[in-house]
């Protein structure tokens, strides 16, 4: 099982995800807490460090439960920071350091931006990186993955791609048919369409705000005399 702040960065911090973690710790048995680190371009406060991190939980009922953990399915790349392969002289005979170990516990996964294919109109969208690491780790082919919050429904779309059942489950109708159509369930519900919403979640400017109608065609102009 998995946990995790279904809120903002500042509310990790200081409200739902310690009283959860408290929660969690009473009545079942953590094996790791997870932190997923990520760079942010967007707006940070000027009085207070930014908050670039979402806790995660890793859990199993009790400490003698089994668990699932194919860790040979997540390897990634050992930086030991030298240029030259490091030697095992512990071996006989001598062998290069496996290349290759299990993840730590602090993970680097880049948020959903607004350019990427992945991106979906909800507010709290998780990346399908992040869901791959931890699907592939503790869950097999046709097993079936529960993601009761599912919001645009990553859980599910990605359980499937690897191979996975998927029951996903959002008190949200629009979220409910991004997933429908995610998941490849469904293309239209009702006689809707299910289309990718790309609309954009700030209501920050982007660079086309700044061109005024006669920045645009003074930019028209310029590309296309350039064409010629
Ligand atoms: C943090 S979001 C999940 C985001 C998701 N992991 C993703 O990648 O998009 C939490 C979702 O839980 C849904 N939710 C809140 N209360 C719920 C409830 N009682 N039953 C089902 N869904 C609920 C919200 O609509 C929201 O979309």
């Amino acid at each position: 099982m998995y946990a995790y702040s279904q809120t903002s960065g500042n509310d990790v911090f200081y409200g739902v995800m310690p009283a959860l973690d408290r929660y969690v710790d009473k009545k079942y048995f953590v094996i790791n807490r997870i932190v997923w680190v990520y760079d942010s371009s967007g707006v940070q406060p000027k009085s207070k460090f930014g908050s670039l991190y979402e806790p995660i939980l890793m859990i199993t009922h009790s400490a003698s439960t089994d668990y699932t953990f194919n860790y040979q399915d997540i390897m990634v790349e050992a930086k030991t920071g030298a240029e030259r392969k490091l030697i095992d002289y512990r071996k006989t005979p001598p062998q290069p350091y496996n290349a290759m170990k299990i993840p730590g516990n602090v993970w680097e996964f880049n948020r959903v931006r607004y350019k990427m294919n992945e991106y979906e109109n909800h507010p709290s969208q998780k990346p399908e990186a992040l869901l791959e690491r931890i699907l592939l780790t503790s869950s097999n082919k046709n097993e079936i993955v529960l993601d009761p919050f599912s919001g645009s429904f990553t859980t599910s779309a990605v359980a499937i791609r690897l191979g996975r059942k998927a029951v996903g489950i959002d008190i949200n109708p629009d979220y409910y048919e991004i997933g429908l159509r995610r998941t490849g369930i469904a293309l239209q519900n009702g006689g809707k369409l299910l289309y990718q919403d790309k609309s954009r979640k700030t209501r920050n400017k982007s660079k086309s705000d700044h061109y005024s109608n006669f920045d645009q065609m003074e930019l028209n102009s310029i590309a296309d005399d350039s064409a010629r």
